[in-house]
């Protein structure tokens, strides 16, 4: 029998942003949802700008273009950032960038710009949807490709631990030529998946939630998370001021060469 390839992806074919469908986020959504990144003269853009440069940097220096994003404990701004670092850096790179939704449980990045559709990365998971490239989404005037996840599952390291996960990891990385591909991780701490998914990646960011994750938790996530290498960390909701210290006493070699943070974009401290 002749080899079914189970990914849909002929040997000669690619993942480019040009087939993905386009998908035009809601400007409501794009507010709501505190996605300034989109914007170039938001001001609020101005730490993710920042952000994209050290990370455009990193990548270019270590080749390492498959990264998750995860932090300690939930809630500590994982999609926020992802989408927004991510949309500010598709606005000035000349590669496409691509954003996946690895959190299954609490996939929220499709809801979070205002996307309805049937079939997410976890279609493509459980093999019900054989072709990446129907599971993936272009945001319009952007060089941004999302893949969001729709349906939560209970389930996940099942699924990441599959065949099927090693092979679409396998596609992103040979098929995308020289795209940074973003995976939204959950939290290290709350199950096996970041671990489970984290070994077939490149690196990982660490969002650290200035006043919640404590040094202790970045000492054990980074510990947990070894050999994968931490190749920067995202000090979210600090509003100290871009010159203040951060207070905080780490700094291993494991830790990543460069500290970046995001303020709270909705002004206040929480
Ligand atoms: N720097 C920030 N400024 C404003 N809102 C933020 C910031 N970081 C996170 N949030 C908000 O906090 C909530 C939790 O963030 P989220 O990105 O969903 O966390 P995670 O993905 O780590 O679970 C969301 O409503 C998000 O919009
Ligand atoms: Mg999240």
């Amino acid at each position: 029998m002749a080899d079914a390839d189970p990914t849909a992806l002929g040997t000669r074919d690619m993942l480019r942003l040009e087939d993905l469908p386009v998908f035009t986020p809601e400007k409501s959504a794009i507010n709501t949802h505190k996605l300034v990144g989109f914007d170039s003269r938001d001001i609020r853009a101005r730490p993710f700008n920042l952000l994209r440069t050290s990370l455009s940097k990193k990548v270019k220096e270590s080749g390492l273009r498959l990264v998750g994003v995860t932090s300690a404990t939930p809630a500590a701004g994982k999609s926020y950032l992802s989408l927004n670092l991510a949309s500010s850096l598709a606005r000035v790179t000349d590669q496409p960038v691509f954003l996946v939704d690895l959190d299954i449980r609490r996939a929220s990045l499709a809801e979070e710009i205002g996307l309805i559709t049937e079939h997410g990365i976890e279609s493509f998971l459980e093999g019900e949807v054989s072709d990446l490239r129907r599971v993936g989404y272009r945001i319009e005037g952007t060089e941004l490709g999302l893949f969001p996840s729709v349906r939560r599952k209970r389930n996940t390291a099942e699924l990441l631990a599959s065949e099927r996960f090693a092979e679409m990891v396998e596609i992103f990385r040979s098929k995308s030529e020289a795209a940074i591909i973003l995976f939204d991780l959950p939290p290290a701490f709350a199950n096996d998946d970041a671990m489970i998914s984290l070994e077939h990646l490149d690196g990982y960011l660490l969002v650290v939630d200035s006043g919640k994750t404590t040094r202790k938790h970045v000492q054990d996530v980074l510990a947990m998370l070894h050999p994968t290498p931490c190749i920067g960390s995202i000090l979210n909701r600090y509003n100290g001021g871009f010159t203040d210290s951060y207070g905080y006493g780490y700094g291993s070699a494991h830790y990543g060469k460069y500290y970046e943070q995001v303020d709270d974009a909705s002004g206040h401290s929480d």
